[in-house]
């Protein structure tokens, strides 16, 4: 379907009241993201509640139109050109409920940090690596986000899903395959919340960890610069940081995007830096890393975009 044809009956079907929620045309992705970079998105919606949420899916299928989650935008790389198709934003999912004492519920848009700072308040242990990770729950979920030896993954217990039908089922996450930064859904699927299961600590232990891992991660990250965390995956047994490292690309600069100083798997966009740019420093630093020690980088941040 053409454009303008896609963006009137889009407009027809957002105007009904059914339909809850903020829509934009033309809505550039680098407002969207930590990196300030990335193109238009053809259609940004925010959906309030979740019947709003099925209906964008449902008509993204009707209309054959790619169909992109957005939880904080902490962790793309949005290419130039923008994306051909709609990008949904979980940001109106942000509720945390308490089940029983270990146990919570979190929607997918809820910041990460909130859910630290509960674990933090309520002396619940089992994610405290996770501090200072931007993001939203759902993204976190989606790449199993990890630090400090913590993951996600260690933490969930199910997690709700809608299909690319609009149908929503829960999982346990046995069923769910989630790796080192990776997980596994089925095709087409969004997370819209999950159990999280932690334990009871010592409040104070597990401030404690919480305030050293920060500590630590202030000291060893650029946390602050416009960044979207760690480019690479650390290779089987290595460390992407520290193969960038001895290949000497730090400090390497292609228009505005530069490798961080302080840690070589984070690139800086310094100022006016682009996904054009920020993906041939990429290949710069992957080829010299190849030729210096044989080992491919791979890309940890998703690439999305045309
Ligand atoms: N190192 C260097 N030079 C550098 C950076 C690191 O030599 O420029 C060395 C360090 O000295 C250390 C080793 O490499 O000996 C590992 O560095 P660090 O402890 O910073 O951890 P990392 O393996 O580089 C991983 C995750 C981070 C996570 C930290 C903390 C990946 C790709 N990165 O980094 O996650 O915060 O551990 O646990 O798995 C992210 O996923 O976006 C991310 C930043």
């Amino acid at each position: 379907m053409k454009q303008i044809e896609m963006n009137k009956e889009l407009r027809e079907i957002f105007s009904q009241p059914s339909f809850r929620g903020r829509v934009r045309f033309n809505e550039p992705m680098r407002l969207h993201t930590s990196l300030r970079i990335g193109g238009p998105a053809d259609v940004f919606v925010i959906p309030d509640d979740i019947s709003s949420l099925r209906h964008i899916i449902r008509t993204a299928k009707e209309l054959k139109a790619l169909l992109i989650p957005l939880g904080g935008g902490s962790n793309i790389l949005v290419k130039d050109k923008g994306i051909h198709g709609i990008v949904v934003s979980l940001r109106a999912f942000k509720s945390l409920g308490v089940e029983d004492e270990t146990t919570i519920s979190v929607d997918a848009g809820l910041p990460i940090q909130r859910l630290i700072a509960f674990s933090k308040n309520k002396g619940l242990t089992g994610i405290e690596g996770l501090v200072g990770i931007p993001g939203t729950v759902g993204g976190a979920i989606a790449g199993n986000s990890g630090a400090f030896g913590y993951e996600i993954k260690d933490v969930l217990l199910d997690l709700s899903l809608i299909n690319k039908r609009g149908d929503i089922a829960l999982y346990d996450v046995g069923d769910i395959d989630l790796g080192y930064r990776e997980t596994h859904l089925p095709e087409g699927s969004i997370i819209v919340s999950a159990g999280v299961r932690l334990k009871k600590d010592d409040p104070v232990d597990v401030s404690k960890r919480i305030e050293g891992f920060f500590a630590e991660r202030k000291k060893t990250q650029p946390i602050g610069e416009r960044s979207a965390g760690c480019v690479f995956k650390n290779p089987k047994g290595e460390k992407a940081g520290r193969l960038i490292e001895l290949a000497s690309c730090k400090g390497m600069r292609v228009g505005d995007i530069e490798i961080s100083r302080v840690h070589g798997n984070f690139f800086i966009n310094r100022a006016k830096g682009t996904a054009e740019q920020f993906l041939k420093l990429m290949d710069m630093v992957a080829l010299r890393v190849r030729r210096r020690f044989g080992i491919v980088l791979e890309p940890e941040i998703r690439i999305i975009g045309c």
